[in-house]
């Protein structure tokens, strides 16, 4: 585990590797993860020294299909669908809870808090059991069914939270502050996005570079970041030439990313209840390096109505065969927006990673 240090992204100061700070001693910002060695060509760059040790549930390696009945309908070249769904506990989320826990584990880690709109705290407390630690996940008392049900057969304690997915997070610092816990937040803990690298090295060791634009939905932004860190190892270790364009996509009722890079003043307290509640996050704290995620590979940020959700879930059941999440779908939605307004020309190679199994919630009509 010495191959890195933590970089502060406001200060720059850097930090010992560490799971129970999460903020730098000088200014509070939040970490990065900076590597002491140069980027490989064939496997991402990860916090771990020994993979065989990883704490893994068989994470990874999705399948990459190409949706051609969507693909001619949208006007495409091609259209490929990263199956995130077909992760052990439904979620892409699993990829970066293996990178957590496996820190966490390593670093003397019993017990931890966690909080989250149902994926990542599914998942977390599926390799929290997998890796010996208690689990206590917060997560907003409307959570899906499914997702609730996930962390408690894996023996984390659940603590539903009413009201918003911000007020199941300041209901789990306040618990981290009251017991003196861990609070392995996969939102600020700089680990979790490292394990989403993998999902461009898979991509490319597919499709080379050809993809010119992903479209994929952005809440705290741990895919985003994740991904666009693995396209720029690949870029910088001279795998790649080119860098897809990546285009965020977020619920209307919840836009604080499309809002920033928009320049429109928009706070949490103009959020509104959305379908898609794995993206329904009003304040989210690596909102600049979002940003600057999205600005560096000249993307976009687009957002979509309530109504193209439940449109596209059952278009892509019904057409492709897959039942994803309305959280997931949202990504067809806005990436039909970003055709129709001509920032994805049509005849483009465009790759969406479908993040969340449709399985988890109940299906509203
Ligand atoms: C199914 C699904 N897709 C996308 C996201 C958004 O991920 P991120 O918060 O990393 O941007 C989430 C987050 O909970 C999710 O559950
Ligand atoms: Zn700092």
């Amino acid at each position: 585990m010495t191959k890195h240090q933590l970089r502060c992204i406001d200060c720059a100061t850097p930090h010992e590797p560490s799971i129970a700070d999460l903020n730098c001693h000088h200014c509070g910002g939040l970490f990065s993860v900076e590597y002491l060695e140069l980027p490989s060509s064939n496997k991402p760059r990860l916090p771990i020294t020994d993979i065989s040790l990883i704490n893994s549930l068989g994470e990874g390696e999705t399948p990459l299909i190409c949706l051609e009945d969507t693909c001619e309908e949208l006007g495409l070249e091609s259209l490929w669908a990263k199956l995130e769904f077909m992760s052990p506990t439904g979620s892409f989320k699993d990829r970066g809870s293996a990178i957590l826990t496996t820190m966490g584990r390593d670093l003397g880690v019993t017990e931890f808090v966690e909080d989250s709109s149902g994926n990542a705290g599914a998942s977390l407390s599926a390799y929290a059991a997998s890796a010996g630690l208690k689990a206590n996940v917060f997560t907003p008392s409307n959570a899906a069914t499914g997702k609730l049900d996930q962390i408690q057969i894996y023996g984390a304690t659940l603590h539903k939270i009413a009201g918003s997915r911000q007020a199941a997070t300041d209901a789990a610092e306040q618990y981290v502050a009251d017991n003196n816990s861990i609070y392995m937040s996969h939102n600020l803990s700089p680990y979790f996005s490292e394990g989403m690298k993998a999902v461009s090295f898979e991509v490319v060791a597919f499709l080379d570079d050809a993809i010119d634009h992903v479209v994929l939905p952005v809440g705290n932004g741990s895919l985003l970041l994740g991904m666009v860190r693995g396209y720029q190892e690949l870029f910088d270790s001279g795998v790649i030439s080119r860098i897809p364009s990546f285009h965020g996509v977020q619920a209307f009722s919840v836009r604080p990313v499309v809002a920033a890079l928009n320049g429109e003043a928009w706070t949490h307290h103009d959020a509104r209840p959305t379908g898609a509640s794995g993206i329904a996050v009003s304040k989210p704290p690596r909102l600049s390096e979002i940003l600057d995620a999205i600005r560096c590979t000249n993307g976009t940020g687009v957002t979509v109505s309530e109504d193209s959700l439940l449109t596209w879930q059952s278009r892509l059941a019904s057409s492709e065969g897959i039942f994803a999440e309305r959280t997931s779908v949202g990504a067809f939605a806005g990436l039909e927006k970003l055709i129709e307004s001509g920032v994805i020309a049509s005849g483009s190679k465009v790759c969406v990673p479908i993040t969340g199994t449709g399985l988890k919630e109940p299906l509203e009509t």
